[in-house]
């Protein structure tokens, strides 16, 4: 039995992890999932959006799967994600963005994964107000940061077959910091001359991503355009509904969509609960559970097949059907 910490967001967050847990225990996977609240809802009994027993109970169970946590615009607690990240020191953000079947996209065989620095630049949160009319943020970006994630993203291009790594930058502009994560990237691709590797502006990342993304790999990226670009491309292959994701660091990793928590859908069994099942899948194959990753995701690309589909799909399945169409196939699979 695996111990892994579940943490449950708000939004969407409920519908889509029952979802995920029904499909996981379908699949015969055992699991003692340690549930973890978090976000706006636990602030008024414990006074915090974060509670200290969500990291400590990632810490001890080294794995957590998360639901998407709320975060006030423009006003109240810091984000709980950022926090996270930052304290359980997650500093690679992966997100795998490729098609899925029978998902009608502009543009077949979008292949691109992005690797986003998760633990600085603007996301360190130092800010101030200067006067009334001016505010201020400062963007961190640190050599050993940067070139702790340009390992990561060429690691990962060596492990999974992948040919090129490009990184991506404002180095024109932000000569200083956004130039140090250049030079770091350039420093670490010269020790890995099996790996392409190649640089780009982020302005004409996103647009050359929405004209040809064949044309990318692995994308490299500090934290905020990492954040932006990561939704590009979810748009470039069906939208978030389906787009995966997990937070890695050097002792613990939490796998989390990329979507948010989806107020504007949340509480009417619409949302599309593939993008948490996509990271639950990686989840388990990180855990050594290859062959229930397999069959869940064999289940999965069956019901959409079938035409089972979200309504963000164009589709007329509720959450709850969808995940009932998934768990159908996997009694066959079984
Ligand atoms: P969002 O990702 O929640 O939603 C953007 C659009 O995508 C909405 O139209 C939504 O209905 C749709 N969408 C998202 N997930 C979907 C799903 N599973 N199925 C079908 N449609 C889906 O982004 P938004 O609205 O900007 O953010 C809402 C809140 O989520 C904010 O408080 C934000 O800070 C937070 N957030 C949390 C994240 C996390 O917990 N990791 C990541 C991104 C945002």
């Amino acid at each position: 039995m695996k111990n892994i910490t579940l943490i449950k967001g708000d939004g969407v967050g409920s519908e889509i992890t029952d979802a995920v847990i029904k499909i996981i225990n379908a699949a015969g996977v055992a699991i003692d999932w340690d549930i973890q609240t978090a976000g706006a809802d636990v602030i008024e009994q414990e006074g915090v959006p974060l509670p200290k027993r969500v990291i400590e109970s990632v810490k001890k169970n080294k794995i957590a799967l998360k639901s998407p946590v709320t975060t006030p615009i423009g006003k109240g607690f810091r984000s709980v994600n950022v926090q996270l990240r930052k304290e359980l020191d997650l500093y690679a953000n992966l997100r795998p963005c490729y098609n899925l079947p029978n998902v009608k996209t502009r543009y077949d065989k979008v292949d691109i994964v992005v690797v986003r620095e998760n633990t600085e630049d603007l996301y360190a949160g130092i800010e101030r107000q200067v006067d009334e009319d001016t505010a201020e943020s400062i963007k961190i970006i640190t050599r050993t940061a940067s070139e702790r994630i340009a390992k990561f993203a060429f690691d990962y291009a060596i492990n999974n077959n992948r040919k090129e790594v490009c990184v991506v930058t404002k180095a024109n502009i932000c000569k200083l910091s956004d130039g140090l994560f250049l030079e770091s990237a350039r420093k670490i691709a010269s020790f890995y001359p099996q790996i392409k590797f190649r640089e780009i502006l982020v302005d004409n990342c996103c647009m050359q991503l929405v004209q040809n993304p064949n044309r990318f790999d692995v994308l490299l990226l500090p934290n905020l355009y990492g954040d932006i670009v990561s939704d590009l491309c979810a748009g470039l292959i069906g939208g978030l509904g389906i787009a995966q994701g997990a937070n890695i660091g050097s002792d613990y990793a939490v796998f989390e969509p990329v979507h948010g928590s989806a107020p504007d859908i949340a509480g009417k069994d619409i949302a599309n609960p593939t993008a948490m099942l996509m990271s639950a899948i990686e989840m388990l194959n990180y855990t050594g559970e290859f062959e229930a990753a397999k069959k869940i995701k064999l289940a999965l690309f069956e019901t959409l097949n079938a035409d089972i589909k979200t309504a963000d799909l164009g589709g007329s399945a509720k959450c709850s059907e969808f995940t009932d169409a998934i768990i159908e196939r996997l009694a066959v699979l079984s």
